[in-house]
């Protein structure tokens, strides 16, 4: 088969969610923002081998789902199907509509929304070779099996034990067959695809692997599990992104002065942007909120626009909490969370007319408290999460904004806090001013960007 096969994608979003017992089924209720399903559709939008995608709903969310895709945001969607009582009747009403044999179908839960692109990727090269292919991971409780008197019958070896996951993928006319053989039966139970492709001994199936985090939202405990998943989901940024498009953009830089915000000045100016740098060296002191919306109204007036906004001023001050002086605590709150308050407000009004992006920083501080610093990683726990609820505020004018997570870096705050350190340990300012400046290009919003040693740079920003 041909590299070039089209690839569809069916989410199966028919399921009623009557073990959740929730008001609507559980790939409609939303989470850090956006429906379930949403953030599944994502995925698949988002990879780029897949072509379409067909949505199999029940008549009752049809409203439901019209509403969601006018948003936009799906242009992959070319079909929205009516689903069966069962999640088979559901699947078989998806591979219908599959117009060619020779296609690629991988069949999804909607409730899956954290399947990778790892794992699509993985799955669209086995399928070069096999015609069907699951995935899956290792079993790390032992299955038993039990009778209808709830007996052990059997316990199967746990090496050969896996737990089955969506997407799975196959070879459309093997798949078709599979539902028409089942739909010749009565009473063919199947909680899977791959099920029934086994079932009629059809192909081999191969197996790649899953992934923990791919869980089905299931029971309410998975909803809470799932809120955490994404609370503390981080990206790293595509090094592709094309620095050169910052030609002729307004960038203000708040902390420009040092450390990452110069080098992040440096670079973006580098690659044609129109920046404007303030610090507290030229009296703009992001504590001070006036003197952050004095500046940018400045570059307002000087450039007509601001297209992206980034705030790297902060203070890291050592000691615990009992030994430090008040007036010194309140001024690295004011400083470091304050400061991302002021800059993010004035920014908003600025950002709206362009469409434009603003970045923050956060540190990996932010997902525990660390001793003896226990004012700055708090802050920056703080900055995280204001970020996710600026995220949703802004997202219908269409302004982006993420928390930047540089690993530790060498920059002037770093050695005040810390001292010297082996230079190999840490990032440089570079790397994470480009990370900074893709992430104000990219269209994620409400994001947390890692930033780790030995991620791809453009060798000309390894100084
Ligand atoms: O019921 P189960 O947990 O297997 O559901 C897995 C997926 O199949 C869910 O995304 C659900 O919405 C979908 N499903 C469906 N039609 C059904 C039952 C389940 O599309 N009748």
């Amino acid at each position: 088969m041909s590299a070039m096969a089209k690839t569809y994608a069916i989410i199966l979003a028919a399921g009623k969610g009557e073990r959740m017992q929730a008001n609507v089924p559980k790939q409609f209720l939303k989470l850090a923002g956006r429906k379930v399903l949403e953030h599944t559709l994502c995925v698949f939008q988002k990879h780029a081998r897949i072509d379409e995608i067909f949505l199999v709903i029940n008549e009752e969310s049809r409203l439901l789902v019209e509403e969601m895709l006018l948003s936009g945001d799906f242009p992959k969607v070319t079909k929205i199907l009516g689903g069966g009582a069962t999640r088979r009747e559901s699947s078989l009403a998806g591979v219908r509509a599959v117009p060619e044999d020779n296609a690629y179908v991988l069949l999804h839960d909607s409730v899956r929304p954290f399947v990778s692109s790892r794992i699509i990727d993985d799955m669209l090269e086995a399928l070069a070779t096999f015609q069907a292919v699951d995935v899956a991971i290792p079993a790390t409780d032992t299955i038993i099996e039990v009778d209808d008197r709830n007996r052990i019958t059997n316990v199967p070896p746990r090496r050969y034990l896996r737990r089955g996951q969506t997407p799975q993928g196959f070879r459309a006319d093997i798949i078709k067959r599979a539902h028409q053989l089942a739909a010749k039966e009565t009473d063919v139970i199947a909680t899977d695809d791959c099920g029934l492709v086994l079932r009629y001994g059809l192909c081999d199936i191969h197996v790649v692997p899953g992934e923990e985090k791919n869980i089905k939202i299931t029971h309410s405990e998975d909803l809470f599990l799932a809120d955490k998943l994404f609370q503390l989901n981080t990206v790293s940024m595509d090094p592709q992104i094309d620095l050169n498009r910052l030609l002729d953009r307004v960038v203000v830089i708040f902390g420009a002065s040092q450390g990452i915000g110069a080098a992040t000045a440096y670079m973006a100016r580098a690659h044609g942007a129109r920046v404007h740098g303030f610090s507290r060296t030229d009296n703009v002191d992001v504590a001070d909120t006036e003197a952050v919306e004095r500046a940018l109204d400045k570059v307002v007036d000087q450039e007509g626009q601001v297209n992206h906004v980034v705030n790297t001023a902060a203070v890291l001050r050592h000691g615990r909490l009992l030994d430090r002086d008040m007036d010194d605590v309140r001024r690295e709150i004011d400083i470091n969370y304050l400061g991302s308050i002021h800059v993010a407000r004035s920014a908003f009004k600025h950002l709206i007319p362009t469409k434009g992006s603003l970045a923050l920083f956060t540190s990996s501080a932010f997902t525990r408290g660390r001793p003896l610093y226990s004012v700055y990683s708090s802050t920056k726990a703080a900055v995280v999460n204001l970020v996710q609820a600026l995220a949703e505020e802004s997202a219908p004018k269409h302004v982006r904004i993420n928390a930047i997570n540089p690993e530790r870096t060498a920059t002037p705050m770093r050695t005040r806090a810390f001292g010297q350190e082996d230079p190999n340990l840490l990032l440089t300012a570079d790397a994470v001013a480009a990370a900074t400046l893709r992430t104000l290009l990219s269209p994620f919003s409400g994001t947390v960007v890692d930033v780790r040693r030995n991620q791809d740079m453009p060798q000309e920003w390894i100084r």
